[in-house]
């Protein structure tokens, strides 16, 4: 479960500003919402979804060394965060007994498309196309060129059996799917995409690249269950910090597999509470290595920064500082040292300029990096980013801005 500390930010807000804030009216709103709306309950998954995701992923492992993910926005990043974070950044580059996973679809660069179709090489693939919509350009651009490459290499037969489909029941995928023979995995309709990580939308490349999805799930659950004060308390926290003139909110961890789960969170919340020309503007940092960018900056410049830490209380490895005679210098007297213990430092000596530099600090605190952890901080975040956009009076589920550049480029291309 995701615990939550505001010490950081107690020089900025009071206890008594946040328990001013009513959490209650908008987690009924929730609710209601769970039951028509847009946040995934983690109770829905069942065995009858775990096997159906299982036996799909089980057959690409089986015919692929690589799986191309086709989508872009909240169909692609949580997959691509889950992998970075439960694995790591480098999944692609590891030794490993399952396919590489590539992501395309998520930008409309032919120099990018024709890299990814490089990487691919001579290697077997499958391609999974990820759209709730069925219709969004940047992944049919992408499906029109991994259809033709599949359909050359693996005949008629072949795109059938290697291509898969996830969307909406009803969308124009769904319904190419059924038309043309592709297997497909149906995205709860009540969902919306930013949303829908602990779907068959995150599942499936999750379990290709073979993470645990009932430990996932099982996390999301526990957090489900036992984390809505929590969630509160950081919601409420953004928006007393939001009326005081903190209008961005700078999410920052020190482990660089958290990179993507950053990117994720950006769009959760920046489409969630981005509208009605109100909102707190999300950006990453990936510490330490953006200190040397960021660093001056979040320190001495404009005032109107808050910053959220990630924390994790176990590491999966913990190498130490390698002593000898081999490289004497000034810092040679932390030989022997664990890097852990370097990383908290760095957090604690940041944490402390930061707040002394005007950046009220709030903190996520989690056990470890693990398939469950991530369940539960993808959970924590839809609900908490909910809570949040509901306290400040926007509806946490459109996202009605989006379509004004896809209206500009439609017309653009004559479409
Ligand atoms: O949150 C959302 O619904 C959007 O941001 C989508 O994730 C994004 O636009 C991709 O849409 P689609 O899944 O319909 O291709």
């Amino acid at each position: 479960m995701v615990k939550v500390d505001i010490s950081g930010a107690l020089g900025f807000l009071s206890e008594d500003e946040i328990r001013a804030i009513d959490t209650s009216k908008p987690l009924k709103e929730l609710s209601t919402l769970y039951e028509n709306g847009w946040t995934v309950v983690p109770s829905n998954y069942n065995d009858e979804l775990a096997t159906q995701v299982k036996n799909i992923a089980e057959k690409i492992q089986n015919e692929s060394e690589v799986l191309v993910v086709l989508g872009i926005g909240g169909s692609y990043l949580g997959a691509r965060a889950a992998i970075e974070y439960i694995i790591s950044p480098n999944y692609n580059m590891l030794p490993k007994e399952t396919p590489d996973i590539l992501f395309a679809g998520n930008n409309v660069s032919g120099e990018y498309l024709e890299q990814i179709i490089e990487l691919i090489g001579d290697r077997n693939f499958s391609v999974n196309v990820v759209s709730k919509s069925g219709s969004t350009i940047e992944t049919a651009i992408a499906l029109r060129f991994f259809k033709s490459m599949l359909s050359e290499k693996y005949g008629s037969q072949g795109l059938k059996d290697r291509l898969y489909v996830t969307s909406d029941i009803g969308s124009p995928l769904i319904k190419l799917a059924e038309s043309e023979g592709y297997a497909y995995l149906e995205m709860p309709p009540e969902v919306g995409g930013r949303y829908s990580v602990l779907t068959v939308v995150g599942l499936l490349p999750c379990a290709v690249a073979g993470i645990d999805i009932d430990e996932l799930m099982a996390g999301a659950k526990d957090e489900f269950e036992n984390g809505v004060e929590e969630a509160c308390l950081y919601a409420a926290a953004r928006q007393v910090l939001y009326r005081k003139g903190k209008k961005i909110e700078m999410l920052a961890c020190f482990e660089p597999a958290f990179r993507y789960t950053g990117e994720w969170w950006k769009q959760l919340f920046g489409e969630s509470e981005g509208k009605e020309s109100i909102g707190i503007f999300p950006a990453y940092a990936d510490y330490s290595a953006d200190l040397h960018s960021l660093g001056q900056l979040i320190q001495e410049g404009e005032r109107t920064l808050l910053e959220t830490f990630v924390s994790f209380e176990k590491p999966r490895v913990n190498p130490l500082v390698p002593g000898g005679d081999l490289h004497k210098d000034k810092i040679s007297t932390i030989a022997g040292l664990d890097m852990h213990k370097i990383n908290e430092s760095a957090s604690v000596a940041v944490k402390k300029a930061h707040i002394d530099g005007g950046v009220p600090v709030l903190e996520l605190c989690l056990p470890e990096m693990s398939a469950k952890s991530f369940g539960a901080l993808a959970y924590f975040f839809m609900r908490s980013v909910a809570v949040s956009a509901l306290i400040s009076g926007v509806n946490p589920f459109g996202q009605p801005g989006v379509e004004a550049y896809k209206k500009n480029l439609f017309s653009i291309l004559g479409l």
